[in-house]
């Protein structure tokens, strides 16, 4: 029998803590050995639940129990988890978190304190909920050097968009609902402002380039400035928005960033609706790859969780590497990444449009889509945004709007 602690009684402690007990006989054969839920960790009492009897208030209770050997966190944030993560690593005990505020933070760090205490720290949960990439990139593509990561990883503004795109809705009109229906938070700031998908994305650049990219040094877009002419344009060009965190490689450079994207409809990531998540690998000898599930919610998310501790038990004693160099990557300069761009003018620069499409590599000017007045756009060949500011500036334009395409 082997025992198990589970770090935090939330809405994902609480699904591991669901699946350990419905599922305990299938995930103990699964496991190889029979596993026992000893502990759950909260601050908080709840009383009448089942969870009563294994409930402990203090870390230490659970750390220096010599008879756990895995622990499993979904408390969030950096502090008190990596503390208790180092404490246990030191002891020998496997560590599993959906945590990605720590995963981004100290992962590396963290898999080299495994190394070191023949365990393992194994974080499958923090990056798209239930869709298994973590392991599939660590262990199965492992022939491949990735040119390329790119995903939708957030399902509040994916749930946000897709409204905006099939009902024509209003950004602030689909944020409330989305609040409502209890997708996004109360404070959305994390979700809309991309900085959720740019933990995510960092995580993913680590491990598919193997050292270490810091969320700090990602260049973020997020979805406020989103409007229904855009995807008026969008439409017309028949494409969708999606916020994309995106990581690839290019004259031995690595470029990251998070931001809205035109998707066209060919694009196996123009389907991907609502609250679902799909990330999008490119390998050199594999080429594409794509993983779609639920990116979020209680039983998807510690279904991973759940995964990464059978794993962690069937591996007792013998670690399993992952490479990820804590040395941060110095990232190539996103503005001088070549996208194409969909352009939006002021009415007042019409007369400039057609020039400024074709010296930055375009096809003229795009017929208005039906109900847009008072501008107009283009499309530009690839070029990179410092080229783009650079001859909007000279040509004397005010730019409303500049979007990328994923194309
Ligand atoms: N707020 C996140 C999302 C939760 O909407 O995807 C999962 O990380």
């Amino acid at each position: 029998m082997v025992s198990v602690a589970v770090l935090g009684y939330g809405t994902v402690g609480s699904g591991v803590v669901q699946i350990l007990t419905e599922n305990n006989s299938h995930v103990s054969r699964r496991s190889g050995d029979a596993v026992n839920l000893k502990y759950v960790l909260d601050l908080r009492e709840f009383p009448g639940d089942p969870v009563e009897k294994v409930l402990v208030h203090d870390f230490q209770t659970i750390v220096n129990d010599p008879e756990i050997r895995v622990i499993a966190e979904a408390m969030g944030g950096i502090e008190p988890a990596y503390t208790f993560a180092k404490q246990a690593l030191e002891k020998g005990i496997s560590f599993c978190t959906s945590n990605k505020e720590l995963v981004e933070a100290k992962g590396a760090e963290l898999i080299r304190l495994a190394a070191e205490n023949n365990a393992n720290f194994f974080f499958e949960a923090s990056v798209g909920g239930g869709i298994p990439i973590i392991r599939p990139m660590i262990e199965c593509l492992t022939a491949d050097h990735f040119d390329e990561i790119s995903g939708i990883l957030n399902g509040t503004t994916n749930y946000i968009l897709t409204k905006m795109d099939k009902e024509g809705l209003p950004f602030d009109e689909v944020l409330k609902d989305a609040q409502d229906k209890g997708y996004a938070e109360r404070n959305p700031e994390a979700d809309v402002e991309g900085h959720d998908a740019g933990r995510k994305i960092a995580i993913l650049a680590s491990l598919a380039f193997e050292k270490q990219v810091n969320f700090a040094d990602l260049p973020m877009e997020g979805i406020t400035k989103i409007d229904e002419t855009a995807f008026a344009y969008a439409k017309a060009l028949s494409a969708s928005i999606k916020l994309l965190g995106t990581a690839r490689r290019k004259d031995g450079k690595v470029y990251a960033m998070v931001a809205p994207f035109l998707v066209p409809e060919g694009d196996p990531l123009y389907a991907v609706d609502g609250v679902y998540n799909a990330i999008k690998l490119h390998g050199d000898m594999l080429e594409n790859v794509m993983f779609y599930g639920q990116g979020a919610g209680k039983l998807a998310t510690a279904s991973a969780v759940v995964s990464d501790i059978e794993d962690c038990i069937r591996r007792l004693g013998q670690h399993r590497d992952i490479l990820w160099d804590p040395e941060p990557r110095v990232l190539g300069d996103a503005e001088e990444y070549p996208f194409r761009y969909l352009v939006r003018l002021e009415e007042k620069d019409a007369g400039k449009a057609a020039g400024l499409a074709t010296a930055l590599g375009g096809e003229g000017v795009l017929d208005a889509p039906a109900g847009v007045t008072g501008e107009t756009a283009f499309i530009t060949g690839p070029v990179s945004r410092k080229e783009l500011t650079k001859a909007a500036e000279e040509a004397d334009v005010t730019v409303i709007q500049t979007l990328r395409l994923n194309w």
